[in-house]
């Protein structure tokens, strides 16, 4: 019944993040049409029932198109050459992290041929989308909510709508920088209870069982405890996000002296090379700045999402 009243969706991007959301709406019944540049990334999704396409503008007939790539300046390549089509969907929903501004141009280009957009940044990496609990914020009309809210539901755990225009987009922002500074700040007080004696996984149970425990020290525990620092997200995305919100600091006038220092702590992780792990080896830098070789404990500890 419910696959019936679904639209037609098609999907652009089938990354870490895209690949996983994408699975759930194609496992969740609707009819899903993906492209992503790197063909044999999507392919996989054919097994959940959506299919892939060879070209962008195959995409254009579907009544909804989602997008989640990378930073601002792939989104406008993209979705311009989505517009390059006679055909055009009903709604964008734009899930990558983006600016302000990248988020304002993109909603003057669709408004020009008449294409409803929605702008749906995410907070959850990939296994959190895998446990159902991915969160959207979303901004833009409320009609263009309304109608994503279907297939957002089937994504992701839940959806706030925070009003018109790009809102969404300094919500995210915000989200990410305080994720940059908080894992900073793990980092900082692990290492510290550690050189005092402490072993991780303790201090962490400790942690996580407190008032400042939370769903994401949880599930970053593991990564801390035993280094497992297979990539969620990149050094350069969360790079990308500290320089975004920055800006928007310097825009509104707003002092961000923690999220400038994380920023430069992110950067020195870069300059040494450290880009194909995740981000959380923040905690590798900070051992090494405190003169502590860190090793795995090999203790089994939760994540908190399984
Ligand atoms: N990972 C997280 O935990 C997380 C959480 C929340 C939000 N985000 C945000 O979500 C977005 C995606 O993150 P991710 O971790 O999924 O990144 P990712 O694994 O690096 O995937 C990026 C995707 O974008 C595509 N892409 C990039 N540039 C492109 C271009 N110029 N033209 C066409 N396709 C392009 C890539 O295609 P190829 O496969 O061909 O490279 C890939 O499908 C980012 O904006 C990120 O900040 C990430």
């Amino acid at each position: 019944m419910r696959t019936r009243k679904l639209p037609p969706v098609g999907w652009i991007g089938a990354g870490r993040m895209g690949f996983e959301m994408a699975a759930r709406l194609a496992k969740g019944g609707a009819d899903v049409l993906v492209w992503n540049r790197t063909r044999e990334k999507a392919a996989p999704l054919q097994k959940h029932g959506a299919k892939v396409a060879d070209q962008l503008t195959d995409l254009a007939s579907r009544e909804i198109v989602f997008c989640m790539v990378s930073t601002w300046k792939d989104v406008k390549e993209v979705v311009q050459k989505l517009l390059a089509s006679n055909e055009k969907p009903k709604l964008l929903i734009e899930c990558s992290s983006i600016s302000l501004e990248g988020s304002a141009e993109l909603r003057q280009l669709l408004d020009a041929k008449k294409i409803q957009y929605l702008a749906a940044p995410v907070s959850g990496n990939a296994k959190v989308i895998k446990a159902g609990k991915l969160s959207f914020v979303c901004s833009g009309p409320k009609k263009a909510y309304e109608r994503a809210r279907p297939l957002l539901n089937l994504i992701g755990i839940n959806s706030s709508y925070v009003g018109e225009g790009e809102l969404s987009r300094i919500v995210k922002i915000c989200h990410n920088v305080f994720l940059g500074v908080v894992t900073q700040s793990l980092a900082e007080i692990t290492v510290l209870a550690q050189k005092a004696g402490v072993p991780r996984h303790a201090f962490l149970d400790f942690l996580n069982q407190s008032v400042m425990g939370s769903t994401f020290s949880r599930y970053k525990t593991p990564a801390f405890v035993n280094l497992d620092f297979k990539v969620t997200f990149t050094p350069h995305l969360l790079r990308k996000d500290m320089d975004l919100g920055l800006d928007a600091g310097r825009r509104f006038e707003v002092p961000m002296p923690l999220a400038a220092a994380t920023r430069d702590l992110i950067q020195s992780m870069i300059g040494q090379g450290w880009t194909e792990q995740d981000f959380a080896t923040l905690l590798l830098q900070q051992a090494e700045a405190s003169g502590l070789k860190l090793k795995p404990e090999n203790v089994e500890v939760g994540d908190g999402l399984s």
